[in-house]
């Protein structure tokens, strides 16, 4: 069976090939354009996807080297995300399936980060726990099996990804802000600032991170430039220090408490090398798997779209013409 995935949730124009439960081609295409705002206008990466979506599929197809009419079907992200990005990849993915006459499946983005899961590591097993942390969200889910999940935890104002995003913005770095806080961080002193590790109360499994945000504003206020630009990297580990400790606080919860020994981490902020390096200290520690997609697989793409639509097309689940983008759909 053979699925093209699209991905235009967000800034990335993405194109996948799955044959029979294998990627064979994936291609991506990150707008920079963005960049220069600090974060992503709507209208503009709209009007990006509009401009790469055919190119990037036709590189997808060229690699994979089938031709458009030897497809089975077409998975497309559906939601949630920006409303307009979303419409230029369903529009597109609706079109080619009437043209073709395959069916279209459409695809939750969060259930297929879950999904990039099983393209990294193929052995993992029901049931597990997966942290999906991105720029949109911060959750921690029960994986029972393909489409059984149950929330145990999220964040009760920003996200991971956004808290990187965002701080990164306060310092001066550029967008999007995890890569960004990640290079500066490099030579830094982590421990330079005492940046705090929020708790929701009598929520032992939610996320908080908007007082981490304020105290870096405080912070970055207190200083003046001079210190500032001296502290850079003192102060880009200590923040990212914090985020990552706030993440394994609940991964060390969760796994100790519900006695958990799979954990699966989901998402952009999944490729921070710092999140990676003190996750493997916690696995030793406690005694669990914790995996980490390979880093194409962390950041949006349309492999995990692929894949997930093939799972979803092998056991008879599509969806029909009426498809619509659902900019807020959830798990
Ligand atoms: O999953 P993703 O690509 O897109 C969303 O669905 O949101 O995640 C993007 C987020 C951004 O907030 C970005 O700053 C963060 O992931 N991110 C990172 C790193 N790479 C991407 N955060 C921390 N460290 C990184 N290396
Ligand atoms: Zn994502």
């Amino acid at each position: 069976m053979k699925i093209l995935g699209i991905e235009t949730s967000c800034d990335e124009t993405a194109a996948a090939i799955c044959i029979d439960g294998k990627i064979v081609s994936s291609k991506i295409s990150s707008q920079e354009i963005h960049n220069k705002f600090g974060g992503v206008i709507p209208e503009l990466a709209s009007r990006e996807h509009e401009k790469m979506l055919n190119f990037i599929v036709h590189q997808a197809l060229k690699d994979s080297k089938i031709s458009l009419e030897k497809l089975d079907g077409i998975a497309v992200t559906q939601g949630p995300g920006l409303s307009g990005a979303l419409i230029v990849g369903t529009s597109f993915s609706k079109g080619l399936a009437m043209g073709l006459n395959i069916p279209i499946i459409g695809i939750n983005h969060l259930e297929a980060h879950i999904f990039a899961n099983f393209l990294a590591e193929p052995g993992l097993t029901f049931p597990f726990t997966c942290l999906l942390v991105s720029g949109g969200h911060t959750q921690l889910w029960l994986v029972n099996d393909f489409g059984k999940y149950d929330l145990f935890g999220e964040t009760r104002d920003d996200a991971a990804g956004e808290a990187f995003d965002k701080g990164a913005r306060l310092i001066g770095l550029s967008y999007p802000g995890g890569p960004e806080i990640q290079r500066v961080s490099e030579g830094g002193d982590s421990g330079f600032y005492d940046f705090p590790r929020p708790r929701v109360k009598k929520s032992k499994y939610d996320f908080s991170f908007s007082g981490l945000k304020t105290a870096l504003l405080y912070k970055v206020r207190e200083m003046g430039d001079e210190e500032m630009r001296k502290n850079v990297s003192n102060i880009a580990a200590s923040y990212q220090e914090a985020i990552v400790d706030t993440l394994l606080d609940r991964i060390d919860r969760i796994s100790t408490e519900e006695n958990i020994n799979q954990i699966s981490i989901a998402g952009g902020v999944a490729a921070n090398k710092r999140f990676r390096e003190k996750s493997e200290e916690l696995s030793s520690k406690n005694n669990i798997s914790i995996y980490f997609p390979d880093l194409s697989l962390c950041t949006d793409n349309a492999a995990m779209i692929a894949m997930a639509g093939y799972e979803k097309l092998s056991s008879g689940v599509h969806s029909d013409l009426a498809l619509e983008a659902n900019p807020n759909l959830s798990l």
